[in-house]
């Protein structure tokens, strides 16, 4: 691995032009351009794009078949005028609805996941509404989830570094903790049992709450907040399926980061064979080369809709034209260099190479599936003990990383969470699904490296 010797990045110090930028937390490089997996800087150093930018980048950065599809669009037009019908808004949901599980056959775009979520919780209160259950409006989340940062979806969410500050502002609805995982897992209980014992918490919450007033439950399909990437068993998916279907409660998906192949199919519900109600995905869908957004509905959820009910929303940007070019070229992409199957095969490799790094004293887990391996970073697993926030691991991990020509998203969870949790920082490695082995390798090698500088500068 050829590293060039260079200064370990810290965060860029707020002056000059960037003191005029609110709240901004980025570290010193500045970003010149993009190819494939690789970033590169106005110095000329080159960054793997190791977590894909926020989980969301599927396929490759500059790919000219999604910038000249955007321009393309651009010089015909940019914006629909609301008066006049958008073709590209059709050919999108046409696309997503032969992609979708079973009857997910209609498709509201947005401009992202955040919006998703809020226009899916307003979906399923309308559609109740159409059904004459006019109590039904809560929506049971699951606590230390992360569904975006509108109130509606902080309000489904359950991580309470987000939520705190604005707690008296949110709607007050419950959560459930989602599937835990083989180290919560009682001994001598086995998977199967452990996982319905965990689905039955959906129950036991709607029973509380009275299912007259539970509109839907949220959730995404593979592990919540500092679990992200723990993938329960099918049983759960399915037990979760029952429950919603014995309540008139519908199952929301959010399928934000693992829509559109990160985990090696196309959504990550079809691993469980158990579909929701209605999905919610953005990210991959436009692959990041524009702001898109979608929550598709199952046949039941469209009808009151088909048959006249007016749905009451609607954004400026929704089903914006570059958008729906954008997502159209990457869907394509998706399909003709078939990343979702490279997801699962080059997504398998990288799951093969676990070991090496759970021999860490600082990596307690490694999970995920496909183009999503989430590493546990703790300062040690025998005690699950995490640093105080003080010693700032994570921005040393970052600017150690960047050194080492790898550029990882940092998440909040970890140096926020009270000890007793005894939960490290999920480090996500989820690259643009075009990455190939030995791609993964390089990357895997300067992980491997920047961990070793890392725990040393922590005193491990
Ligand atoms: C599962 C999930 N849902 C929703 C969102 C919110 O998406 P956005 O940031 O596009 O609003 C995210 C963002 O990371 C997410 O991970």
């Amino acid at each position: 691995m050829a590293t060039p010797e260079r200064e370990i990045p810290t965060p860029r110090v707020a002056e000059g032009d960037w003191a005029r930028v609110f709240s901004h937390h980025a570290f010193t490089p500045i970003l010149e351009r993009a190819e494939g997996i690789y970033l590169y800087d106005t110095e000329g150093n080159r960054y793997i794009d190791a977590s894909g930018g926020p989980i969301a980048l599927n396929v490759g950065h500059s790919d000219p078949r999604v910038t000249e599809a955007i321009s393309r669009q651009a010089e015909k037009f940019a914006y629909c005028h609301p008066a006049l019908s958008n073709r590209l808004r059709a050919d999108v949901c046409a696309r997503i609805a032969g992609l979708a599980p079973g009857d997910l056959n209609t498709t509201y775009l947005v401009s992202g996941g955040s919006e998703a979520v809020d226009t899916a919780i307003k979906i399923a209160r309308q559609y109740h509404l159409a059904c004459g259950r006019e109590q039904k409006h809560k929506v049971i989340g699951t606590w230390d989830s992360y569904h975006g940062m509108t109130l509606g979806a902080l309000s489904v969410a359950g991580g309470p570094g987000f939520r705190k500050p604005f707690l008296p502002m949110l709607f007050d609805w419950p959560h459930i903790r989602h599937y835990r995982g083989p180290r919560e897992r009682p001994r001598g209980m086995n998977e199967v049992d452990f996982a319905l014992e965990c689905a039955r918490e959906l129950e036991e919450m709607i029973y509380f709450v009275g299912p007259e007033q539970v509109s839907a439950f949220i959730a995404t399909p593979v592990g919540a907040g500092k679990d992200y990437g723990l993938v329960p068993p099918a049983e759960y998916w399915q037990t979760i399926r029952e429950i919603c279907d014995r309540y008139d409660v519908l199952l929301i998906a959010d399928e934000v980061v693992t829509g559109f192949g990160r985990t090696g199919k196309w959504f990550a519900m079809e691993h469980f064979g158990a579909q929701a109600d209605i999905m919610t995905t953005a990210k991959g869908i436009s692959g990041l080369y524009a702001p898109m957004g979608a929550v598709t509905v199952s046949d039941r959820v469209n009808e009151p809709f088909a048959n006249g009910e007016i749905f009451i929303h609607g954004f400026t940007n929704m089903g914006h034209p570059l958008a729906c070019a954008a997502s159209l070229a990457v869907l394509d992409i998706l399909e003709k260099d078939h990343l979702i199957e490279n997801s699962a095969t080059t997504g398998e490799y990288l799951h093969s190479n676990s070991k090496r790094f759970l021999a860490r004293q600082t990596i307690a887990e490694a999970r995920g599936k496909g183009l999503l391996m989430v590493l546990e970073l703790v300062r040690d697993k025998e005690t699950m003990d995490y640093f105080a926030p003080e010693a700032r691991a994570e921005e040393k991990f970052q600017g150690i990383a960047l050194k080492n020509g790898l550029a990882f998203y940092m998440s909040l969870y970890g140096p926020r969470r009270p000890g007793a949790l005894k939960r490290g920082m999920p480090l996500y490695i989820a690259p643009p699904l075009s990455i190939t082995r030995d791609q993964i390798d390089d990357l895997l090698d300067r992980l491997d490296q920047t961990l070793a500088e890392w725990e040393q500068t922590m005193g491990i």
